[in-house]
């Protein structure tokens, strides 16, 4: 269980600081909604590492998060547009979730179960920046599948997407949490992703997080 309490922050000249208490689980969707500017980023960004906050606790199974610098955190984060490398293929973005000593056979067997897992079987060669959009949500998927980290931040990670895409990249990830037992957080304004994938919610408001 990742089990954030008491958690408060302030940005520069921000009067109030934030206090962050949220529950997530293994292999469960759990939401948070909000306002545009009501800290859903501010949030995943402290869980990250990548904000220091002023006090509170952040624990996975019972390990405390907050002294360990970004990289050193079990998590992975995925943003609405992938950050990926668009000169090089789709395998070359999956093997950098890889560890560096890993074997190039081995490395070769793990990136073609990866790609087979999100559905892009054959596609490992072509170049990133040539992908569609589904696709490159699919591309850091399997990237995050291979850093085999038990926390995946999702910040809007299907606002780009068409309807019909993000459906099926939605699916991706429910199925994603359940078999790698994953607690995933899913920010999003869209209602519709929120219903179909969480197990719990939450709505960010007065800088509290409050469950609904
Ligand atoms: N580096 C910063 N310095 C000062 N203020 C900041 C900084 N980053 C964010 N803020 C402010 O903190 C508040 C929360 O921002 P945040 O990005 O967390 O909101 P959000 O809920 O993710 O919004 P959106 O839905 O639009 O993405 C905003 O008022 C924003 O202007
Ligand atoms: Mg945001």
């Amino acid at each position: 269980m990742l089990r954030v309490e008491k958690l408060a922050f302030a940005h520069p000249r921000q009067t109030v600081p934030y206090e962050f208490s949220l529950l997530a689980h293994a292999g469960e969707v759990t939401a948070v909604s909000g306002a545009s500017g009501s800290g859903k980023s501010t949030l995943l960004d402290l869980l990250a590492g990548f904000l220091v906050p002023i006090s509170g606790q952040i624990e996975l199974d019972h390990e405390n998060l907050v002294p360990l610098p970004p990289e050193q955190r079990p998590l992975s984060l995925l943003l609405q547009s992938e950050s990926l490398f668009e000169h090089l293929s789709a395998a070359s973005n999956i093997a950098l979730g890889l560890p560096r000593h890993t074997l190039k056979a081995e490395q070769r067997q793990k990136i073609a179960a990866a790609l087979a897992e999100v559905g892009l079987d054959g596609l490992g060669n072509q170049q990133a920046g040539t992908l569609s959009g589904g696709q490159k949500q699919r591309v850091a998927l399997a990237r995050t599948l291979l850093r085999a980290r038990p926390v995946l931040l999702l910040d809007e990670p299907f606002s780009a997407l068409d309807d019909e895409t993000r459906v099926v990249i939605r699916e991706l990830v429910r199925t994603l949490t359940v078999r790698h037992r994953w607690h995933t957080i899913l920010v999003s304004h869209h209602a519709n992703d929120v219903e179909t994938l969480a197990s719990r919610r939450y709505v960010l408001r007065d800088g509290q997080l409050l469950a609904i």
